[in-house]
């Protein structure tokens, strides 16, 4: 069945009835990103390892008229995971409409420095977790031949960043399997993309970062400053409209133009 062309704008970016699975909602853009799926009308289940900040950023939603939950998730932990995925279908009563795959974690060190206990957390949060959300809640998008799948990467894993090394990694992974996935479900509706923030003015930035280091890195960005995590929210909700029905596999940088990619 062809799914309706949205007649204007308006409708093109309505979320009203459209229900949505966030994670990384206690803090910096995942909470961002949950305050604006809800105030594009869809209900919110949000998940994230930091409970009392994760149910505050619900509360906020709850606050304004908007539906929200929030259930706990530790992304390392596979357990965990599922548990979340079973928990959000239980209190939706079906699968989402939407993913969004938010929650990410960095250690900014040398290369030579790190320890494989660093990179098994990095991958897990970043990777391995993501991928076994998707992987459990897919089943029954395919089966409702709809949904919407959006990915948080990096720049940092579209062109490289020196400290942040396997961090890197992890996410030219999350890039090249949405792109992957992106191919395989095209054909149950489903779409895949992809949002690559540059730096962000958000807990995990400014703990990564030194004041000195911040000033240079502005001076080097086009638009002479950090995004902040409502703008990057926008982009990851824009790919979980019907304004963006037609696009699939697609990265898009959010950076000032401190990348800009051909
Ligand atoms: N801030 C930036 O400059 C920037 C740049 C590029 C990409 N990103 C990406 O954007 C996303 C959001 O980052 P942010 O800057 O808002 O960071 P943040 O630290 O403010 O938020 C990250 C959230 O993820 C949660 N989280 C961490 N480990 C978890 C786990 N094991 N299980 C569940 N939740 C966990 C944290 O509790 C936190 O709420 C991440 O994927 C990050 O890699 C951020």
């Amino acid at each position: 069945m062809e799914t309706p062309t949205p007649a204007n704008w308006r409708q093109a970016t309505d979320l009203t009835g459209k229900t949505v699975v966030i994670t990384g909602v206690a803090s910096g853009i995942g909470r961002a990103t949950a305050l604006e799926f809800a105030s594009a009308g869809a209900r919110v289940i949000g998940g994230d390892i930091a409970r009392e900040r994760g149910e505050q950023t619900m509360q906020e939603i709850r606050a304004t008229g908007g539906r929200a939950d929030f259930l706990p998730l530790d992304l390392a932990d596979g357990a965990s995971v599922d548990a979340f995925a079973q928990s959000a279908m239980d209190v939706l009563g079906s699968a989402p409409d939407i993913i969004a795959n938010v929650a990410g974690l960095d250690r900014v060190m040398p290369f030579l420095e790190n320890t494989p206990d660093v990179w098994e957390l990095l991958a897990k949060v970043n990777y391995i977790g993501p991928v076994r959300l998707i992987h459990r809640l897919l089943p029954h998008m395919v089966e409702r031949r709809s949904g919407k799948i959006v990915t948080v990467a990096s720049d940092a894993g579209r062109v490289g960043s020196s400290g942040e090394t396997f961090y890197a990694g992890t996410k030219g992974a999350v890039i090249a399997f949405t792109k992957s996935l992106a191919r395989e479900v095209a054909r149950f509706g489903i779409t895949c993309n992809c949002v690559a923030p540059g730096p962000t003015d958000t807990p995990l930035f400014n703990g990564a970062i030194t004041e000195k280091l911040r000033d240079a890195l502005v001076r080097s960005i086009p638009l002479k400053r950090l995004a902040q995590p409502s703008e990057i929210a926008h982009t990851i909700v824009y790919f979980a409209t019907p304004a963006t029905d037609f696009m699939t596999g697609q990265v898009i940088s959010v950076s000032g133009g401190l990348t800009m990619h051909g």
